[in-house]
């Protein structure tokens, strides 16, 4: 995979995809907080707070730029892009309790405000309601793809735990949990816009190797800025990973060229966890080139996604698909 020379893509245009998008985003946005509402006050508060925190609310623009791109003209593709938008939340409140997690989209974390035991219960109430959701569409293809999604997201997310301290997690495995944690959402994000369109099966399964690549490349390119990025811009903090003992590419990477002696520094970080070897390790990311090669990866799963969209006829919708493919390797947020 590393092998595969990148392209030199265009920068993605988001803000262009954005407005194309702009007129479903605005009613997908609507519903997710008209079906926010509970009668109990607590909910209210941490499910607001999440969601008017912003986020990106890439999954239901793929979504719904899926279903466009399939020809779909109807309107199911908003309520999808609402339930795929609350899976995507409660795993966000979920997951910062189990990260330990202080900081998501710029504000801090739903367990740092009102702790864990009401942010593991809120998650459970926007994953429910997301069923709630889900039933009203009445279809029992849309019902299969988003029961198998979400177990298997869950097992992702027991996997990576139990990766946890484990230096000895290869390519391979990390490559294991990321799909079912992160890229398998995706997947079913694109998939379900093309079963509203009612494509044909090869033009189904395409869209839906689109969106598992394009998460691939997506949840890398996270895991790079868990070392790069700029805690103002990406609205989470820096370090979380290695503060978890979390082996992501990065120091996967960096591990495989390591000589014994930094080998055995590295994997004593992971390990232990903390922040206290983090400038250390993101000097040996940067100077053993894992870096650049955790970049190249991203960007290859990036170049799979585009090569899946040939199978579509082209559109404006499809070009949208492949900008934001771009997009998730480059984002600086
Ligand atoms: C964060 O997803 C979780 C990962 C899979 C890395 P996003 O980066 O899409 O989060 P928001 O919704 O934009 O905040
Ligand atoms: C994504 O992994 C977890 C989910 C799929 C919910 P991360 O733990 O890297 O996500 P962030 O960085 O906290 O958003
Ligand atoms: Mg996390
Ligand atoms: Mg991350």
């Amino acid at each position: 995979m590393n092998s595969i020379p990148a392209e030199t893509p265009r920068p993605p245009d988001f803000a262009a995809v954005r407005a194309l998008a702009d007129p479903d985003m605005r009613r997908i946005d609507a519903l997710i907080r008209a079906r926010l509402a509970s009668h109990v006050v607590l909910i209210n508060q941490i499910a607001d707070h999440i969601i008017s925190s912003g986020g990106k609310r890439l999954r239901p623009m793929l979504h719904a730029l899926a279903a466009r791109a399939a020809g779909y003209r109807g309107d199911q593709h908003i309520k999808l892009a609402a339930v795929i938008e609350f899976i995507h939340t409660s795993t966000l409140l979920h997951d910062d309790v189990v990260d330990e997690s202080g900081l998501r989209r710029g504000k801090q974390t739903a367990n740092a405000l009102w702790g864990n035991a009401a942010s593991v219960l809120v998650g459970d109430f926007l994953y429910s309601r997301s069923f709630q959701l889900m039933v009203e569409l009445d279809d029992m293809r849309v019902m299969r793809i988003l029961a198998d999604t979400t177990n298997t997201i869950a097992e992702g997310e027991v996997l990576q735990l139990l990766n946890i301290g484990n230096a000895d997690v290869d390519e391979a495995a990390y490559l294991a949990v990321i799909e079912r944690k992160t890229a398998v959402l995706f997947a079913a994000a694109t998939e379900l816009g093309g079963l509203l369109g009612n494509l044909p099966e090869d033009q189904l399964a395409a869209l839906r190797h689109f969106g598992m690549e394009l998460g691939y490349a997506f949840q890398i390119a996270d895991d790079l800025l868990d070392y790069t990025g700029d805690a103002a811009t990406l609205g989470k903090n820096i370090g979380d990973d290695l503060a978890e003992g979390k082996p992501t590419l990065p120091l996967i990477y960096t591990l495989e060229r390591a000589n014994a002696n930094e080998a055995s520094a590295l994997r004593e970080a992971i390990r232990r966890g903390g922040l206290d070897s983090l400038d250390h390790v993101i000097h040996e990311i940067r100077h053993s080139g894992a870096l650049e090669r955790t970049h190249q990866c991203a960007l290859a799963h990036a170049l799979a996604a585009h090569k899946a969209l040939a199978a579509l006829p082209a559109s404006p919708w499809r070009d949208a698909l492949a900008t934001l493919a771009d997009y998730s390797v480059q984002r600086n947020s």
